[in-house]
């Protein structure tokens, strides 16, 4: 599958092959996210960033993805400073938007609303995140991450083992990134999630049919006991009707130090597609995991760059000239 000019709304595009395409160019591009080279390949080349949700990880590492590939990042954030207010449609912004970019990453809260976007763009539209619907770049990077982290046990992503917790219904994470399972064999999935915030049933199916065993529960303890990733989710507040009604269920999946210790298997890896809720009653992922080695959250934010990085070259065609237009840092690089 090539992925030169395409969009990338959905993670159900992808093929295996593609996936491997994709990871084996995020490995090429560490030592430019790790500041040991920088590349020209993308100098002329415009992304226009539109994000009209908040988002720190995406819209961050899209941007900064594409600077380290030598391009140049125009922004738009909310739709208070965009023409969108004024009653303009996503055709025309489209239409407009693409005049001026050679890319576009855009966030939106309505489910369906990146795609329409992408049928008016004359230039590849990635998906940063369209409602509740999907998120196919997190689960991209959530997958390479899974991919690393199973490989020093010597393990793949054939035979997984992993507990999906949290708000299932609302975490377009967890929507992308169980539907790229489909991909492989022999997944284990532990959904664990309140009844009213349950992993919709069309997904459910989809990994059923394709063999993988599926348990779905609201029990915590006992869903972690034999999995080899904990993937934690914050409560999606954003799609609530009211604060009151996610205050239902904050606290219902809480993970610590001391719960992982007694029912987690010795390094199994906990996952988060952040943010997660750090006020005191979300009681989500507690800071005293933060020492935890088997704490890959921010792995996964770093491995973000790699993988967008990635997605940028394969779909401006520039993945095999990354290298011939780099050339050496000059400035101190800290200890990435
Ligand atoms: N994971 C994620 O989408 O984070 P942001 O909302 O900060 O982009």
């Amino acid at each position: 599958m090539n992925l030169t000019g395409s969009h990338i709304l959905s993670i159900s595009q992808f093929d295996r092959e593609s996936i491997d395409r994709i990871f084996d160019v995020a490995d090429t591009m560490a030592p430019y996210a790790a500041r040991k080279k920088a590349t020209r390949v993308l100098e002329g080349a415009i992304l226009g960033n539109m994000f009209f949700e908040p988002s720190t990880r995406t819209r961050v590492s899209f941007g900064c993805a594409f600077n380290l590939l030598g391009g140049s990042v125009r922004e738009t954030t909310g739709f208070e400073t965009s023409a969108i207010a004024k009653g303009e449609s996503l055709y025309d912004t489209a239409r407009v938007l693409s005049g001026y970019s050679d890319v576009i990453c855009m966030r939106h809260p309505q489910a369906g609303s990146v795609e329409e976007f992408a049928q008016a763009s004359r230039v590849p539209v990635i998906n940063g995140g369209d409602g509740p619907n999907e998120h196919p770049t997190q689960a991209l990077l959530d997958l390479y991450t899974i991919r690393r982290e199973l490989d020093g046990k010597g393990r793949q992503i054939d035979g997984l083992r992993i507990a999906m917790i949290g708000d299932l219904k609302f975490g377009r994470t967890v929507h992308s990134l169980a539907k790229l399972l489909t991909l492989y064999k022999n997944v284990t999935l532990v959904l664990v999630a309140p009844k009213e915030l349950a992993m919709p049933e069309p997904i459910v199916e989809m990994l059923r049919e394709c063999g993988h065993k599926v348990t779905i529960t609201e029990e915590l303890s006992e869903s972690i006991k034999s999995v080899d990733i904990v993937y934690s989710t914050r409560i999606q507040e954003e799609r609530f009707t009211s604060k009151d009604e996610a205050d239902l269920y904050r606290g219902r999946f809480r993970l610590n130090q001391a719960i992982y210790t007694q029912f987690c298997e010795p390094n199994t890896v906990i996952m988060h597609p952040l943010p997660r809720d750090s006020r005191m009653e979300a009681n989500e992922l507690d800071n005293d995991l933060n020492q935890n080695p088997n704490l890959a959250i921010f792995r996964q934010t770093d491995n973000g760059i790699l993988v967008r990085m990635a997605l940028f070259a394969l779909v401006l065609d520039v993945a095999n000239l990354v290298d011939q237009y780099s050339h050496d840092v000059r400035w101190f690089t800290g200890n990435r």
